[in-house]
């Protein structure tokens, strides 16, 4: 049985007493038993709201982030054994944004994935294509390169680790999500190229993100398709009544 995730992406919002509000709200929240719910959080609140979250079987905290290198001078980056020793469970690499505006290239990501893995934080690995790419009916070979790239040598072990969330950009704060038989579509190729680099086993249990305004009213319909295993929400997270009823939409 693969998990069901409703993830939330933050992003860079929520001023110190609003993501507190809405941290306890989600964290005294009564969740499904069989769903994980995790919030990606600013760096500088990822401690105060693991404490937060942690009172709460099913919700899990998780940094936006994180830096290739071990240690050394990176002004301002935060490196992976530094989550690790403040008890971070999740990190989300590769996210649209990052790579289009920090220039993270599949080689950086790849580095951040094992780095991640290599200090036990559970990763959410981002891929997704532009609507240029989509237009040319070239998104299926342009999310598997993403993925060859950053992921393909992974063991069964790191696997276990991994979640994928597909987010095309062309859906991400537009309001246009992609139908569910479009994501139904991408998310079983996904599937069937996990099954090829890793095995059918793997390739079951491999929870698939979907991303891209993800809302109530579209929730039950996207996370009904049988390859769709829940969201990464952005927009949608950041309300508590919304968010709500995303994580009650399985
Ligand atoms: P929206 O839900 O606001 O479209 O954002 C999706 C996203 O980027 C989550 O990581």
């Amino acid at each position: 049985m693969r998990k069901k995730i409703a993830a939330g992406n933050w992003k860079m919002n929520k001023t110190y007493d609003d993501a507190m509000g809405l941290a306890t709200t989600i964290g005294n929240a009564k969740v499904p038993e069989d769903v994980t719910v995790i919030l990606g959080v600013p760096y500088i609140y990822l401690k105060e709201i693991n404490e937060i979250t942690k009172e709460n079987r099913g919700v899990y905290v998780s940094a936006q982030n994180v830096h290739q290198e071990e240690s050394g001078a990176y002004t301002g980056e935060i490196s992976a054994p530094m989550l690790k020793s403040i008890g971070i469970p999740y990190v989300i690499i590769g996210h649209s944004e990052r790579r289009e505006y920090n220039c993270e290239t599949p080689e950086v990501l790849k580095k951040k994935v094992r780095i991640a893995l290599d200090n036990n934080l559970d990763v959410i690995f981002c891929c997704g294509e532009s609507l240029e790419v989509r237009k040319k009916n070239e998104h299926e070979i342009y999310v598997k390169n993403q993925i060859e790239k950053s992921i393909a040598g992974l063991s069964s072990e790191d696997m276990k680790k991994l979640t994928i969330a597909y987010e095309p950009i062309w859906a991400i704060g537009t309001g246009e999500t992609a139908t569910p038989a479009q994501a139904q579509a991408m998310h079983k190729a996904i599937r069937d190229y996990l099954k090829e680099l890793f095995g059918e086993k793997i390739a079951d249990e491999t929870a698939i993100l979907y991303g891209g305004s993800v809302k109530p009213s579209n929730a039950v319909e996207i996370f009904g398709q049988v390859d769709v295993d829940g969201g990464l929400v952005g927009g949608a997270s950041m309300d508590p009544d919304s968010f709500l009823k995303i994580i009650h939409s399985f």
